[in-house]
């Protein structure tokens, strides 16, 4: 496959069904520190969730009693999405140009997708679709790479994949950004850990062969670290909220 930021943006389609099985939710403090952030419960808040993939962000707003309406470009990631939850409203297309009337939404979030899009055309697409005093949300849920494990599973993954290690560069852009970090961990069998990882776009690319070159490497070095074949995997979201 040749790689393109479309290709690349477009790469969790193939896997959606691996995706919606073995990537983390979000912690309910998130949505605690979205509410204070965005000065405004959830509850009854009518949410816009672009780049919705599979839902995880869409069905635990909807949880704390947002009115959702998601937008996903995918074919494969909105399929699942509507398998897994076929109360939310789904509309396709991106955030480069929402399909969505303006002036209509308390809150625009992106979970893990605003840095697919281009900000030149997806700050305005924000700015038109919220009501006066509405808030775009951007978040992004990392494994914490100050643990001394996961820094060192990064730099194999980094050494592998040819890139540099700890997460992409992500640049916000010019609004009045309110931040947070979050931290939290989830348990989750080794297993689940590795697909976990072969769902990242960068593996996506590589394709399965290669991916799984990695994985079998990992779990070999995973099981002496997690002799029971649990993973305790440790998170940081870093959360930032623009009222606009
Ligand atoms: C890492 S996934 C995040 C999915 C979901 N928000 C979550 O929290 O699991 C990124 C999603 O962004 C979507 N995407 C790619 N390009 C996009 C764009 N230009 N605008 C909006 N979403 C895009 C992908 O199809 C994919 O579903």
């Amino acid at each position: 496959m040749t790689t393109t930021p479309r290709t690349r943006a477009r790469s969790f389609d193939a896997a959606a069904s691996l995706y919606a099985a073995h990537r983390p939710g979000y912690p309910d403090a998130l949505f605690d520190a979205l509410e204070e952030l965005a000065g405004r419960p959830l509850e009854g808040a009518r949410v816009a969730d672009a780049g919705a993939g599979t839902g995880i962000a869409s069905g635990l707003l909807g949880a704390r009693g947002a009115d959702v309406v998601a937008v996903e470009p995918g074919d494969g990631m909105a399929a699942e999405f509507r398998r897994a939850h076929p109360g939310i409203p789904l509309v396709r297309g991106d955030g480069n140009r929402l399909p969505l009337v303006g002036a209509a939404f308390d809150l625009v979030t992106y979970a893990q997708a605003w840095h697919w899009t281009d900000p030149a055309l997806s700050v305005p697409e924000a700015r038109r679709v919220l009501r006066p005093g509405g808030a775009l949300a951007l978040w992004w849920n990392d494994m914490d790479y100050t643990v001394p494990w996961v820094a060192r599973q990064d730099e194999r993954i980094a050494a592998f994949l040819g890139a540099a290690p700890g997460s992409e560069p992500r640049r916000l852009p010019d609004l009045p950004f309110s931040t947070r970090e979050i931290r939290w961990s989830r348990r989750v069998p080794l297993d689940s850990h590795l697909a976990n990882h072969a769902s990242h776009s960068a593996f996506l690319m590589l394709g399965e062969a290669r991916t799984r070159e990695f994985t079998d490497a990992e779990r070999a070095r995973l099981e002496s670290l997690f002799p029971d074949g649990a993973v305790e995997e440790p998170y940081v979201v870093q959360l930032s909220v623009a009222v606009l």
